[in-house]
């Protein structure tokens, strides 16, 4: 077991980010949640001359991907392929410095992935099962995961996934679904025998417990491990690690046609398939990067991932056996936009495609943005405001402006060559001894996965650059004092090329920049922290702009583009109606016992965002409803309010809370949930037929 990190002599890192689902374009959420960190990590492991491989892919598989295909009438490889190549290239263009970027239809990971499941059957890790799952008639189909949608017995969101709700965000399995309804032929599905294996993760509670609730209890981020301890207390199942699906890594057995392995048993070994990947090409052995304990293996992922990088992949390494653990899963929240949701299917998002083709050459004031608001302790939110100020205030006002002044003067005072240091002044020391503290701060940040305050720590060096620069002002003594103005300048174009090093994992394009502009090779972080990075007589390139300012009309085109395509979206969503269920009887609806009710009181449910807790007047008692209308109504607003209650749904806890019935609602724009009401005021536990 891999132990922890400050008792192993680290020789190698494998840092992987979470493989993009190929059916779609990279969006600013996945930036900051993942990409953008993991390649400052990797950047800095680099300049830290650390032997590092940084992964990256497409993930290829999974029912999204064939739903997608079957709606455009192509197929699931075209459809990867299309969102693949967009997402390799975007990347690049951003500057994330994969070493590999591999995908998980290759070859190389179909047989990667088929070894690996071979191997837990050979050792009895797999326990085969047979069980009654969904089947849709009228497409000859079983219905995994998100072929299939219901109301979830949760919050009653009538659109949850066989895999999960999305309103609640709770894990489902298509059992639980009330009201199952087939994504291929809307039908209600009956149930049939399949054959499946399965991974019993109860067999690896007492590994997990020691390796993360004991080993990782202060290392670990308190989000992930809080999600790790919760999953572990609430008992581990056996998890199905195959799918009767057509797309997919085959089951490598003769007597499983139709059979998939589960795109969460093969996607995590895709970070494998793409080290061998890069093995080949690089001519390097791959296998220490994931089987020697001096290697530190870390993964960059968002918060919808942790279950999957903290319990089910180290368990499915461990079962082999030959696999180090995971040493940190820096695990993200997540990023909204303008206040709302990040949303794919309503277009409320900031593309990264789009981003590089409105912004050129600005990628570093993206990276900047979503690394000084990145969502690392909580949610967090991304506007167009904000990136606005923080380029125009922070890189253009401070770092931009710092180097522009420090160079523009030396050419002009010194025709553009070092000048020596004369004499240094008690102030110059002070400055000397901050630079020299610089590296290590910001590294020791860096190291705990604490982005943002890495940032703004090089940024400090900037800030502290300019105030010396400003404070000096050695266009007013130039005359007067020119040996002293030699000092200054020589002070601030160490601060400068301490800059460009300090820079370079979380600006790389302007660290290159600054590089070439002072005339100075790439150098190592360690190499930071000294006022002599420039030698006197040292000739500088001409200055150029680090950053420019960005107006208000390029912050409106962006605002104006996202809310017409909101506009659109909810003229769409208007036309849209639902469509009908099948029909049922006379009886059926009979067993409904509805009635008149009045909300006596409504307060939240803590740590929920949907959910009220009502206390309803029956007229036959007085009764709990959580009801998911936290979205739709504020508690101090709706008590009085007569409602309809579903008298006779049988009792459920959600959230710790018996709730006695549903109140019924009626859904409008935007999923806007609005009571159904008496056109009266009635007495309570009137019927309603
Ligand atoms: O959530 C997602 O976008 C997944 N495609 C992440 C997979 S990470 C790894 F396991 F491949
Ligand atoms: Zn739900």
């Amino acid at each position: 077991m891999s132990s922890s990190v400050t008792s192993k002599n680290i020789k190698r890192y494998t840092v992987t980010s979470a493989l993009p689902y190929a059916n779609g374009p990279v969006h600013i959420g996945h930036l900051a949640g993942v990409y953008v960190p993991a390649d400052i990590y990797a950047r800095f492991l680099r300049l830290k001359n650390r032997d590092v491989v940084f992964i990256g892919g497409s993930d290829e598989h999974g029912v999204p991907i064939t739903i997608k295909a079957r709606h455009e009438n192509t197929t699931p490889q075209a459809v990867v392929d299309r969102f693949h190549e967009m997402i390799k290239d975007s990347f690049e263009k951003f500057g994330i410095s994969f070493d590999v970027y591999s995908r998980t239809s290759a070859p190389i990971h179909h047989e990667t992935a088929a070894a690996f499941f071979r191997k837990l059957l050979e050792k009895g890790k797999l326990k085969e099962k047979e069980n009654e799952q969904f089947f849709d008639e009228a497409n000859q189909q079983f219905l995994a995961d998100r072929y299939i949608t219901g109301t979830c017995p949760h919050c009653n969101h009538d659109k949850a996934y066989g895999d999960q709700c999305e309103n609640c965000g709770t894990s489902l399995s298509p059992a639980e679904l009330i009201n199952p309804q087939s994504v291929l032929s809307g039908h209600k599905p009956v149930m049939r025998k399949t054959k499946h294996w399965y991974l019993p993760l109860q067999d690896y509670e007492d590994m997990l417990k020691e390796w993360i609730l004991e080993g990782h209890k202060h290392d670990w981020k308190s989000n992930v491990y809080g999600q790790c301890k919760s999953w572990i207390d609430q008992g581990l199942q056996p998890r199905a690690v195959t799918r009767d699906l057509d797309w997919g890594v085959k089951v490598p057995l003769d007597d499983a046609p139709g059979k998939v392995l589960y795109v969460w048993f093969d996607a995590p070994i895709g970070y494998i398939s793409a080290t061998r990947e890069w093995s080949e090409k690089s001519g390097k052995d791959w296998e220490p990067y994931w089987k020697d304990e001096q290697s530190k293996l870390v993964h960059f992922i968002g918060k919808d991932n942790i279950v999957f990088h903290c319990i089910i992949f180290p368990s499915m390494l461990h079962a082999e056996g030959s696999y180090i653990l995971p040493e940190n899963v820096p695990a993200n929240e997540f990023l909204n936009l303008e206040g709302d949701k990040i949303s794919t299917s309503r277009n409320w998002a900031v593309w990264l495609h789009e981003y590089l083709e409105e912004f050129p050459g600005k990628q570093d004031v993206l990276r900047y943005v979503l690394c000084a608001a990145a969502p690392e302790t909580k949610d967090n939110d991304f506007t167009w405001k904000d990136f606005q100020s923080r380029n125009n205030s922070e890189l253009v006002a401070i770092f931009g402006n710092f180097v522009n002044r420090t160079l523009v003067l030396t050419h002009k005072y010194f025709d553009g060559k070092v000048p020596a240091v004369d004499n240094l002044t008690d102030s110059d020391n002070q400055v000397l001894e901050q630079i020299a503290r610089y590296p290590q701060t910001i590294a020791r940040s860096l190291e705990n996965y604490r982005f943002r305050e890495s940032l703004s720590e090089m940024m400090g060096l900037a800030r502290l650059g300019n105030k010396y620069l400003t404070d000096s002002e050695p266009w007013k003594i130039f005359k007067q004092q020119p040996e002293r103005v030699k000092t200054i300048l020589n002070v601030c174009l160490q601060i400068c090329a301490n800059l460009a090093v300090l820079s370079g994992p979380f600006l790389p394009f302007t660290s290159q920049k600054l590089f070439k502009m002072l005339n100075l090779e790439t150098l190592l972080w360690d190499q930071a922290g000294t006022g002599d990075l420039l030698a006197a007589g040292h000739a500088i390139n001409k200055a150029e702009l680090l950053f420019e300012k960005i107006d208000d009309a390029q912050i409106k085109a962006q605002t104006d583009k996202l809310y017409s395509t909101r506009i659109a979206n909810e003229e769409q969503q208007q036309e849209a109606v639902e469509p009908l269920k099948e029909d049922i009887t006379f009886e059926d609806f009979a067993k409904l016992d509805l009635r008149t009710a009045t909300i006596v009181h409504a307060e939240k449910v803590p740590k929920t965002k949907k959910l009220l807790k009502l206390t309803l007047e029956t007229g036959n008692d007085q009764r709990t409803v959580v009801s998911g209308i936290a979205g739709s109504y504020n508690p101090e607003d709706i008590t009085g309010r007569q409602v309809i209650l579903l008298a006779n749904l049988k009792p459920k806890k959600i959230k710790g809370i018996e709730s006695h019935g549903m109140i019924l609602m009626a859904t409008g724009n935007k999923g806007k949930l609005s009571f159904v009401q008496p056109d009266d005021k009635l007495p309570d536990g009137g019927v309603v037929s």
